[in-house]
């Protein structure tokens, strides 16, 4: 569920209209709702009653500071995988103990930062990994708490790209080959084993790939601790899925994924962490978005959109389907038309959506991609030497702009001609 919606014939976003942010900002923009974000995150808190538990928000999904900082204020702990985010999620006012830094390949710098700055823990990746940082904070006369990203070889059947819990895939350690890598991480002077680490996958819509791989992680965790680990805390990644197409059968609810973890690892009594970044902020925004042209071609209509792949680049780069909607409201068995849904970017993956039914639009329309609020406004360019588009969030009937759009200058300035040329 989420807050746009139509009142009056218009889309709202919660209590304002979509239409007079959009002449306030110009097009296009992303929007956010706060009171989606907040129930997204309740959610999950709610599925993990009763045991010890930290929301981690995968902030690689939106990196706003006003959504963090939104979030952070709820309680939520912050999963990132760079310093950048690491300083960005500071930044918003997230306690370093309430950060958890995840990724493949950690710089010395980085793991500097974190220890000198705090963190709750490390997700290890490999052993070269576990070598540095084990250095790194022998150096600093630190010990840094860890957990060791395990891959339990587990199909999420998603997209291919986004899938990561396989033996093919660059993430964590073989779990066949866990004993052994906990055992030389306990022996490392500037180490502490505290947990066991997973994520096997983005945008699952069906709960059996968490079941197994939560279920090997139980085992592991059972197997270390007779070894004698002192395995406290289970940090289970994200990836709940969110229906994108309306028609789509909906993805199961955080609840059912939180009954899964209680019935596979609830007996360990463990700390338990999760990091969801989609199902948090996925459908709590969207793009807008104004119609340049409609144009005829040969055998279809185009909507030429002044929003572009580098503004969204999810359905050129996956394939990604994305409900596109009209901000006026279509009148109830009205007549539709069919379009390609494009963008004006110089090449033809610049294709938002093609036959897609719509109610008729003309130049100057606005449109609105939904469940644009996760992995849309972090993964945007300035290909084309478009600038990045702004960003807004409502909450109820205020709004602000949480993230300017640049000028041109600004764009411009960024670059610098030597002086010898
Ligand atoms: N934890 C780790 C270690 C991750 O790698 C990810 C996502 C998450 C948590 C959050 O997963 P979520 O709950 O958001 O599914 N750009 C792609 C998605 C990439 C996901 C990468 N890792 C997309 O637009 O679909």
């Amino acid at each position: 569920m989420d807050h746009f919606l139509y009142k009056a014939g218009e889309l709202f976003a919660e209590d304002v209209s979509v239409r007079e942010i959009a002449r306030t900002v110009g097009t296009p923009f992303y929007l956010y709702s706060a009171a989606t974000l907040r129930r997204h995150f309740a959610l999950f808190d709610e599925a993990l009653s009763g045991m010890d538990h930290l929301v981690c928000f995968a902030m690689k999904s939106n990196a706003n500071l006003a959504v963090l900082k939104l979030l952070g204020d709820m309680g939520a702990g912050i999963d990132v995988v760079s310093v950048g985010e690491y300083l960005k999620a500071r930044a918003a006012g997230i306690p370093g103990e309430r950060i958890v830094f995840s990724g493949v390949g950690k710089k010395r710098s980085e793991m500097e930062t974190a220890l000198a700055g705090g963190i709750r823990q490390f997700n290890v990746e490999s052993e070269p990994e576990m070598e540095t940082l084990s250095a790194v904070a022998q150096a600093m006369g630190k010990v840094a708490p860890i957990a060791i990203r395990v891959n339990p070889d587990v199909d999420a059947k998603t997209h291919a790209k986004i899938a990561t819990g396989k033996a093919e895939n660059k993430f964590g350690i073989p779990i066949s080959r866990a004993a052994q890598v906990y055992r030389r991480a306990a022996a490392m002077p500037g180490l502490e084993v505290i947990g066991i680490d997973v994520h096997i996958g983005s945008q699952l819509t069906d709960l059996g790939p968490f079941e197994t791989a939560f279920e090997r992680v139980a085992e592991l965790a059972e197997a270390l601790r007779a070894e004698g680990h002192d395995i406290r805390r289970l940090d289970l990644g994200g990836g709940l899925g969110i229906p994108y197409e309306n028609s789509n059968q909906a993805p199961p609810l955080p609840r059912d994924y939180g009954e899964v973890i209680r019935r596979t690892v609830g007996h360990l009594g463990c700390e338990i962490e999760i990091e969801p970044g989609r199902l948090i902020a996925g459908n709590a925004g969207i793009l807008v978005a104004e119609v340049i042209y409609v144009k005829q071609g040969e055998d279809r209509q185009f909507l030429i959109l002044d929003a572009a792949m580098n503004d969204l680049v999810r359905p050129a780069m996956y394939e990604a389907h994305h409900d596109i909607i009209p901000v006026r409201e279509p009148a109830p068995g009205g007549e539709a038309e069919v379009y390609d849904i494009v963008g004006p970017v110089c090449e033809s993956g610049d294709t938002f959506a093609t036959g897609r039914a719509l109610a008729p639009q003309r130049a100057g329309d606005l449109v609105a991609f939904r469940s644009a609020g996760a992995y849309g406004a972090v993964m945007a360019s300035e290909y084309n030497s478009r600038p990045l588009i702004p960003e807004v969030l409502v909450d109820g009937d205020q709004f602000a702009v949480i993230r300017a759009r640049p000028s041109y200058d600004d764009m411009i300035n960024r670059d610098t001609i030597p002086a010898w040329l």
